[in-house]
C-alpha cells in the first residue's frame, strides 16, 4: 500500500486525495458531487447549464434560474453529505461566470474550481466569502505563474492548490487552443505536474498542491500522479459512468459502448479543441453538414455559432447528450471511456482506489 498524500485546499481536506471532476452541462450534478463527497473524495457540481434542468427555467431567463440552479444543487449534495467537501466548477469562458462564483460562494461551497481560461479576477469575486479555497486549472506552469503574480499584486491571495490538466486524455474543452498540442509532451501530466510542483516549493516556497487530471482511471495511475509530485487527483470520465452519475442512462449507455474508433477531437463551437464520441451527431459535423438548433442564451463570450452561424449551439448539444439523445447530443468524454464497461458505485471506485 503507497503512503497516500494529504490533499489540503485552503481550509478543506477530503478524506481521501480526489477530487470527481466538474462535468457539465449537467452530467457532475448534486447527486454524483454528494456521493463523492460522502464518501471522502471532493465532489464537484459543473455549473454551467444547470438552468435547463431547473423548475425555474422558462425558456427566457436562463442566467437569472442558473443563478437559483447552482445553489439548489449545492444544497441537494450537502444534504446528502453534510460533512462532505464540495466544490463548484465555474467556466472563465462564460458570459455570466462572475454570477457562477457569486451563486456557488452564497450557496455554502467549499472550493471553487475554475477552468476554461484564466481566473484572474476569481479573489476579487469571492472577498466575501475567505473560506472559500481557489483551485484554477492550468495546463502549463506559464498559466499558474501569471495567475499567481495577479493574484498576488492585485488581491494579496494565492490560489490554494492547482489543477494540471492534460488534454492527451481529459475530456470536454481540453485546455489547448490548437489541435497540434493536444499530444504535445509539453503538455503531459509527466512534464507539467513536476514543474509546476517545483516551482512552488523552490520559487515560490509555498506549500499548495498540485492535482493531476486526464486518463487517472485506477490505482496504478494514481500512484504514478503522486510519484510525479501531485498531491491528488482529479477524475472525470470513470465518474460519469456511475449509478450516482447525474445523466441519462442512455448518456452512460454511450460510454459503455464507446469504442477506440468512436473518440474523436472536434474544434469546438468554443474555438477550443475537445474530446468527444463519434456519434451521428459529430459525425456529421466533421463531415460539414451539421444543422444547430437554435442559441439557448449567448452562454459564451467567444462563440463561434453565435459570430458566424458556422457550428451549432454547444450548451444545446450538451444538454442533449445530458437528457440522451444519442443523434443529436455532444457527448464529451475522456479517452479513458473505451475503459467504462459498466456502471459502477462511487463508493466502490473509491475504496478500490484509496482502501482495498
Ligand atoms: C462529459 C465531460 C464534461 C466535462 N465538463 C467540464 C466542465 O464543465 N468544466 C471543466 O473544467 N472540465 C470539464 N471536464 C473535464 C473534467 O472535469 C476532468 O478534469 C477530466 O475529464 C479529467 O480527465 P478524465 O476524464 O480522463 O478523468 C469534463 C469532462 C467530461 C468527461
Amino acid at each position: 500500500m503507497f503512503k497516500l498524500p494529504v490533499l489540503r485546499l485552503g481550509k478543506h481536506q477530503p478524506r481521501y486525495p480526489l477530487i470527481q471532476g466538474g462535468m457539465g452541462v449537467g452530467i457532475s450534478g448534486p447527486v454524483l458531487s454528494g456521493a463523492v463527497a460522502l464518501h471522502g473524495g471532493v465532489g464537484t457540481i459543473a455549473s454551467v447549464g444547470l438552468a435547463v434542468s431547473s423548475p425555474l427555467y422558462n425558456g427566457n431567463n436562463y442566467f437569472e434560474a442558473n443563478q437559483q440552479a447552482v445553489k439548489d444543487a449545492l444544497e441537494k449534495a450537502r444534504r446528502i453529505a453534510p460533512e462532505g467537501v464540495l466544490a463548484v466548477n465555474c467556466m472563465v469562458a462564460l458570459t455570466d461566470y462572475e454570477l457562477h462564483v457569486r451563486s456557488a460562494c452564497e450557496g455554502g461551497t467549499d472550493v471553487i474550481i475554475s477552468g476554461a481560461g484564466l481566473p484572474l479576477k476569481l479573489p476579487d469575486y469571492t472577498k466575501d466569502f475567505p473560506d472559500v479555497a481557489l483551485v484554477p486549472i492550468v495546463s502549463s506552469r506559464k498559466a499558474a505563474d501569471l495567475i499567481v503574480r495577479r493574484w498576488e499584486k492585485l488581491y494579496g491571495r494565492i490560489p490554494d492548490g492547482f489543477v494540471v490538466e492534460t488534454p492527451k486524455y481529459a475530456g470536454g474543452h481540453l485546455g489547448v487552443t490548437k489541435a497540434a498540442q493536444v499530444d504535445d509532451d509539453a503538455f503531459s501530466l509527466e512534464t507539467v505536474v513536476p514543474e509546476l510542483a517545483e516551482y512552488i516549493q523552490k520559487e515560490l516556497k509555498l506549500d499548495i498542491p498540485v492535482i493531476a487530471a486526464g486518463g487517472i482511471w485506477d490505482r496504478k495511475d494514481v500512484e504514478h500522479s503522486f510519484s510525479l509530485g501531485a498531491k491528488g487527483v482529479q477524475m472525470g470520465t470513470r465518474f460519469a459512468c456511475t449509478f450516482e452519475g447525474d445523466a441519462s442512462d442512455r448518456f452512460k449507455q454511450a460510454y459503455i459502448d464507446a469504442t477506440e474508433d468512436d473518440v474523436v477531437i472536434i474544434h469546438s463551437p468554443a474555438g477550443l479543441p475537445g474530446r468527444a464520441i463519434k456519434n451521428p451527431f459529430i459525425r456529421d459535423y466533421i463531415e460539414g453538414h451539421v444543422e444547430s438548433k437554435p442559441c439557448i442564451a449567448n452562454c459564451l463570450t467567444h462563440c463561434r455559432y453565435k459570430k458566424t452561424r458556422e457550428t451549432f449551439c454547444i450548451a444545446q448539444a450538451l444538454v442533449d447528450a445530458l437528457k440522451g439523445n444519442w443523434e443529436e447530443g455532444l457527448f464529451f468524454c475522456g479517452s479513458n471511456v473505451t475503459r467504462c464497461s459498466k456502471l459502477e458505485h462511487v463508493e466502490d471506485i473509491i475504496r478500490e482506489l484509496f482502501v482495498e
